[in-house]
């Protein structure tokens, strides 16, 4: 069902109701066709897996390619993230074609307990494993299967970073080995721990070491996500005013889910014109609505990791967290209590740090909290 509101602030249904990333696309698509796997990396919430769909509707149209779809987020161990992975080229293969028959058939071998979804009608897989070497067994032949298919296969695995908190100390060791092996079969890598994310692909004493392009998701350029924003109104018959777009853009600092949220939140508005009044209206709303969670935050935290996170939300960015003049500006202590503070609120992703070339800048990670503290203390 297509939602009335055009701003989704969860999942993807079409290439007009997504902005841009027309760069992304044709460097994911340029990868697939030269036979190379991509780690997809940026902060929560930027568009990662959105950019999997969108490619996914872009590939959609070439008949020698299928796509598959995994998110391990919930995967805790091997045993998940294999179950995850049969499910889901069950649930892309119809057991009314070859492909699926053929898959049926394979994984009927592991005597597997197969169930549907009461509610989604989706595939559930439970195998009973006696060894590990048959888990192993079963990873390896999931990925074979995949491997044998005519049609290119691109596998998107979503929240990769999870398998490093699997028990399995082997895990990377053991994909790698048979990943590399495939022929047919391209990966996609995607995940928002940017550090966990690195150390696995670019660390020369892991497996993976150097065995992906990555691709680092930005913000959406401005100019176009204002286009795109003036443009979806305006085929709903609202008319915006500029410096409204812009105020939405600079209030949310252009971060995709909160500029869709708000933009979300202004249509539901039900205005025939679009104005900074309306808009702030729209902000004041949002805040309101994630005051409860805003509260919550601060319980977990002590007073001085809580008031370092109002320090940052008053300064928008920081450069040197340690420095004297914002440290004494907000009695924040001495540069080490200012390090501490900072790699514990790192560590909870409520500080966000962006590396440019020549200089880190830290900000609070979630905007509507940022905005919240700027406005509350
Ligand atoms: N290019 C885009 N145009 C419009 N909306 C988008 C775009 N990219 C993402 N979105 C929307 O923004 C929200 C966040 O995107 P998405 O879930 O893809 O982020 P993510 O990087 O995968 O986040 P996480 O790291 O938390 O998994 C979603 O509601 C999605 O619908
Ligand atoms: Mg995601």
């Amino acid at each position: 069902m297509n939602p009335k509101n055009p701003f989704l602030i969860k999942g993807y249904i079409s290439p007009q109701l997504f902005c841009d990333r027309e760069k992304e696309v044709k460097d994911l698509y340029n990868s697939v066709q030269n036979g190379i796997d991509t780690t997809l990396v940026s902060p929560r919430r930027m568009g990662k897996t959105g950019l999997i769909f969108r490619f996914f509707d872009f590939l959609s149209k070439q008949k020698d390619i299928q796509t598959i779809y995994v998110d391990i987020y919930s995967a805790r161990s091997l045993n998940d993230f294999i179950k995850l992975l049969a499910e889901a080229i069950l649930l892309k293969f119809s057991i009314r074609t070859s492909i699926g028959k053929q898959f049926l058939e394979l994984i009927k071998g592991f005597r597997p307990l197969i169930t549907y979804d009461a509610i989604s009608g989706e595939p559930q897989i439970q195998i009973a494993y006696h060894s590990t070497q048959e888990k192993e067994y079963t990873l390896q032949g999931l990925l074979q299967f995949l491997d044998k298919q005519s049609p290119l296969i691109v596998l998107a695995i979503d929240e990769f970073q999870q398998i490093t908190d699997f028990p399995e100390k082997n895990m990377e060791a053991l994909l790698r080995t048979y990943i590399q092996p495939l022929k047919n079969v391209r990966f996609i890598f995607c995940g928002s721990r940017k550090a966990m994310m690195m150390n696995l692909f670019s660390n020369a004493k892991r497996p993976f070491f150097s065995s992906t392009r990555y691709l680092f998701l930005d913000k959406i350029d401005a100019s176009v996500y204002a286009a795109f924003i003036k443009n979806l109104f305006k085929k709903n018959g609202i008319k915006t005013e500029p410096d409204a777009i812009d105020f939405i853009l600079s209030w949310t600092k252009c971060h995709t889910f909160f500029t869709q949220s708000l933009c979300n939140m202004v249509y539901s508005m039900e205005n025939e014109l679009v104005t900074i009044d309306v808009v702030k209206k729209a902000c004041i709303e949002l805040l309101k609505r994630n005051e409860s969670v805003f509260f919550q935050y601060r319980q977990l935290l002590t007073t001085a990791q809580w008031n370092f996170l109002i320090a940052v939300a008053k300064e928008g960015e920081v450069k040197q967290l340690t420095a004297k003049d914002f440290i004494n500006r907000y009695g924040i202590g001495t540069p080490a209590d200012a390090r501490r503070i900072s790699k514990s609120l790192l560590e909870k992703e409520l500080l966000l740090d962006t590396n440019t070339k020549t200089e880190t800048v830290y900000q609070v990670y979630d905007v509507f909290l940022s905005r919240w503290l700027e406005r509350e203390y």
